[in-house]
């Protein structure tokens, strides 16, 4: 098997790490990623297979379980009700009750109101100078839909975003005591905010999701409390985040190339070409021999999906920005048991709000060559400076 070294906070890696990826499926399917110390898979066929490997899954195997220090004890607590850390029983309950509650006509519901914020925010737009259209458009959309899906008021929106942050930030490959720290504090405010906004959905339950899935919990037989607080906290983290950079990535892509079009098969491209979550990692639960390479039980696996959708296999010169591509589904939601949860709704936000931007301003540049956040484990801009002549 190819071993590379490639340290993952390189900057220059950083901000283009497709080369990378080409370089590791040259050598197959699968790589040695020396920094990680990983078998990593890097095609499409062996990311998409993996997925859906049910001999390898998220939960840790209990003899792979770290100890966790005290301090850190409030933010491992949350993490372990969540469905993507979990495995079949329990993922299948927690999945199923948040898929009970997430119709397609409760997210179809969301679309006109989508549209008006985006017009709403196009109308506040500076008409000289550049501004950012990361903090003017791409950041306040999937909160304010995220929370208006699960019935929490939108007033704390700030607080929800810099929460979410510092606890994401715990999975960057540069993890500091700082970093720790912070996640930490975050947690714990997150969390009592979110048994005030309970509380209050108690007393006046309304259409909502979290209504609907604190009306599960009343029957401790289908949701106990604790999962009810972190499937609220990992629906509000991962309902913003990734589509915020997903558009950012793609309004620069767009940008770049001169494309104009925003439809569903450009939403994809778009999805495909530069996605926000590059990797993600799998535990070894059975010795299986996969793509020529032998793992053991309690081994990691890492799936690098952003290198599975520049695979020239299924997508003829992948490194080109093709708005009407027809191909295989891209990886950037994941597959198998986890497939997100969100993805409907994510793919209408995309579809609605660039749909909006592109049709009301015609002559949006770029102002500033965008430039990648310094972090592998978000690939997104750190800003996206942009003028409307
Ligand atoms: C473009 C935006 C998004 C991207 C690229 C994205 C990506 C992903 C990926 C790759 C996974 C699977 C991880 C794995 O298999 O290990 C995932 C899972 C998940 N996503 Fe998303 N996501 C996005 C938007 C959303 C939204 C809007 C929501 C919520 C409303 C959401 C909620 C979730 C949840 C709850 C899971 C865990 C599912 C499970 O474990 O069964 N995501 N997402």
């Amino acid at each position: 098997m190819l071993r590379l070294s490639q340290s993952p906070t390189d900057p220059a890696f950083v901000q283009n790490p497709y080369p990378f990826y080409d370089r590791a499926r040259a050598g197959g399917d699968l790589f040695f990623w020396e920094d990680y110390g990983q078998v990593c898979a890097v095609s499409h066929q062996a990311v998409s297979a993996l997925l859906r490997d049910r001999r390898m899954g998220r939960e840790i195997p209990p003899e792979c379980q770290p100890v966790i220090p005290e301090r850190l004890k409030p933010f491992y607590d949350i993490e372990a009700h969540s469905m993507l850390e979990l495995e079949p029983p329990t993922h299948t309950r927690l999945r199923s009750l948040v898929l009970r509650a997430f119709t397609s006509r409760r997210i179809a519901g969301l679309g006109p109101e989508i549209t008006q914020l985006a017009h709403e925010l196009i109308d506040k737009f500076p008409t000289s100078g550049p501004f950012d259209l990361l903090d003017a458009f791409a950041r306040p959309i999937p909160i304010l839909v995220i929370c208006r899906l699960l019935g929490v008021p939108a007033d704390r929106a700030d607080d929800l975003l810099s929460w979410s942050n510092a606890m994401v930030s715990m999975y960057q490959a540069r993890r500091t005591r700082e970093i720790e720290d912070q996640a930490v504090t975050a947690t714990e405010a997150f969390r009592a905010y979110i048994l005030e906004v309970i509380a209050q959905k108690r007393r006046a339950p309304a259409d909502d999701l979290l209504s609907q899935l604190i009306a599960a919990e009343e029957d401790r037989t289908k949701l106990s409390t604790d999962e009810l607080i972190t499937t609220s906290i990992l629906l509000l983290n991962a309902g913003h985040e990734a589509t915020v950079h997903t558009m950012g990535n793609g309004i620069k892509t767009m940008l770049e190339t001169g494309e104009r079009e925003i439809h569903e098969a450009s939403v994809e491209e778009i999805l495909r070409y530069d996605p926000p979550l590059h990797m993600f990692t799998r535990w070894v639960y059975e010795e299986v021999t996969l793509f020529g390479h032998t793992f053991k039980r309690g081994d990691q696996v890492a799936l690098l999906l952003a290198g599975a959708n520049r695979d020239p296999s299924p997508y003829p010169r992948p490194d080109l920005f093709s708005p009407n591509r027809v191909g295989p589904a891209n990886v950037s939601f994941g597959g198998g048991i986890h497939f997100c949860v969100g993805a409907p709704l994510a793919r209408l936000e995309l579809l609605l709000a660039m749909g909006a931007l592109f049709e009301r301003c015609p002559s949006l540049r770029l102002a500033e060559p965008p430039e990648y956040a310094n972090v592998y484990h978000f690939h997104g801009l750190k800003r996206l400076m942009v003028r409307i002549d």
